[in-house]
């Protein structure tokens, strides 16, 4: 690892490749006991560029091996974002005896001018466990005629209609495709008109079943939006509710009136879900780009830009009767924390005197307090340095204020305060606080509100603090777990 230059805001445990440019995952498939993530990477340069597919694989999805590129642009252009399955019964006729990967993509041309861009969908397929992939001879096996944004496939196999399914991206709706062979794709359904959020580009879709623990299975589709200069959010994803039939997707009451955001954030982008994931497991696990359009090329890091959010296992809940798409870590951090600090029943006043010793770079904050009182954390304090992270009873929010996070002048709206409004649905509310060399995700209320946020403060600013509108109301528990063990 000698090679890493200028390691001051690499993350202890978020996924970045060694050198150069990342944004989107891509392909992510679990088959042999490997996860797999794929991501739009440009090797030659720390800025986006000619796309290609970079690769990493883990055995429990936060340790990551990278690998050599998986896909590098060709005579039909660079290689835009996409997905992969396990083709468990050779539908697709690429495979021998054994089930193999195909990786469904789009092929980006601009080579004859930036007003003649040609975006269509390809195949490739790996037989090596993804080691090495060979592109189908017939790319590419989707094109249309009017769309020039037309984009970000993403395959899954319809239990119901024994066929598999394909969502993309087509300027300002998603379309959906169906096939019997991974090759030959038929025009489903069209959806979006009138309905979300359209300011910006559409990009990016997902669709999936997510089993109700009170109610039926649901389907999810999310869509990312690109930046519009009009919007300080800048680049943010959106999700609706509804059903699927193997054709249509049909958008429940709710999501037919409302704008749902995924993470009130600024930094979690283009993230899409896994496949083949086992029933054993049932997981619908979930991974996006820490970053945002309206400054991913600005970041100040130097010799590697890009991160990717944690992996965050996706539910429905019902809350007050609305359904509603929660995000919790997944299970496997608890396996990297170091225990710093364990206190219980303890007034805010005590328990900041106990932090005052405690220094932090990469650690988990898990608090649960009494809702009817204001608590919030200070991370990475030092040299006039802080990101505030916190629940305002008053207004009913939790919010991440990165405004004196560190270094912001790369872009004019980076600086800010961030804010989810929750519904409290217990006694006593959980906060759990994922803290990086660059980056805060915070977990509200078992992940029914979320904010991911890229910060730059100095790697000296290790400080934590605690404080409430009250310091003599009690704390139920704090537990502070160092997570950097795995850097
Ligand atoms: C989303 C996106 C995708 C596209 C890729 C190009 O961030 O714009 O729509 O495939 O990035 O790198």
């Amino acid at each position: 690892m000698s090679n890493i230059k200028h390691e001051n805001y690499r993350n202890a445990y978020h996924y970045s490749p060694r050198e150069n440019w990342m944004n989107d995952p891509n392909g992510m498939v679990y088959f042999k006991g490997e996860y797999h993530l794929f991501y739009q990477h440009h090797p030659m340069g720390t800025t986006w560029g000619p796309m290609h597919w970079g690769h990493a694989v883990s055995k429990d999805l936060v340790s990551w091996e990278e690998l050599p590129i998986a896909l590098a642009p060709d005579e039909h252009g660079a290689i835009f974002s996409g997905s992969a399955v396990v083709d468990w019964n050779n539908s697709s006729g690429f495979f021998d005896q054994e089930p193999g990967l195909v990786a469904i993509f789009t092929h980006h041309d601009d080579s004859t001018g930036a007003n003649q861009i040609v975006q269509c969908q390809s195949l490739a397929y790996s037989k090596d466990n993804g080691r090495t992939w060979t592109k189908y001879e017939g790319n590419p096996v989707l094109r249309h005629d009017t769309y020039v944004d037309f984009r970000d496939p993403k395959v899954f196999w319809h239990e119901r209609s024994s066929q598999w399914v394909m969502i993309v991206a087509c300027g300002q709706t998603i379309c959906l495709y169906r096939s019997s062979n991974l090759k030959e794709w038929a025009f489903a359904s069209e959806f979006g008109e009138g309905l979300g959020f359209h300011d910006g580009v559409w990009e990016c879709p997902d669709l999936f079943p997510l089993a109700a623990e009170d109610s039926e299975a649901r389907w999810v589709m999310l869509v990312s939006i690109g930046d519009d200069p009009a919007y300080v959010e800048g680049s943010r994803t959106q999700y609706f509710i509804g059903d699927f039939d193997g054709m249509t997707f049909m958008p429940d009451e709710r999501s037919r009136g409302e704008i749902r955001w995924l993470d009130y954030g600024r930094d979690n982008y283009a993230g899409v879900s896994w496949s083949d994931i086992p029933a054993a497991d049932g997981r619908r696990l979930f991974i996006g780009w820490m970053s945002n359009w309206k400054y991913a090329n600005l970041t100040p890091t130097d010799g590697w830009r890009g991160a990717m959010t944690l992996v965050r296992e996706l539910k429905l809940e019902t809350l007050e009767g609305e359904v509603t798409v929660t995000q919790q870590p997944i299970r496997e951090m608890e396996a990297y924390r170091t225990g710093v600090l364990s206190l219980h029943d303890i007034a805010v006043d005590e328990a900041a005197v106990r932090l005052a010793d405690v220094r932090q770079e990469s650690c988990e904050i898990l608090v649960r307090f009494d809702a009817a009182f204001s608590l919030g954390f200070k991370v990475r304090v030092g040299s006039g340095q802080e990101t505030v992270v916190g629940w305002d009873a008053k207004t009913n929010e939790v919010y991440v204020d990165r405004t004196r996070s560190g270094l912001a002048d790369f872009h004019k709206d980076f600086s800010g305060k961030h804010m989810a409004s929750l519904r409290v649905t217990g006694a006593l509310l959980e906060l759990r606080i994922f803290v990086d060399r660059s980056s805060v995700e915070l977990f509200a209320d078992r992940g029914q509100a979320v904010i991911t946020d890229l910060i730059y403060p100095d790697p000296a600013s290790t400080g934590i603090t605690v404080f409430a509108d009250d310091d003599r109301k009690v704390i139920k528990s704090l537990h502070i777990y160092d997570l950097s063990s795995r850097g």
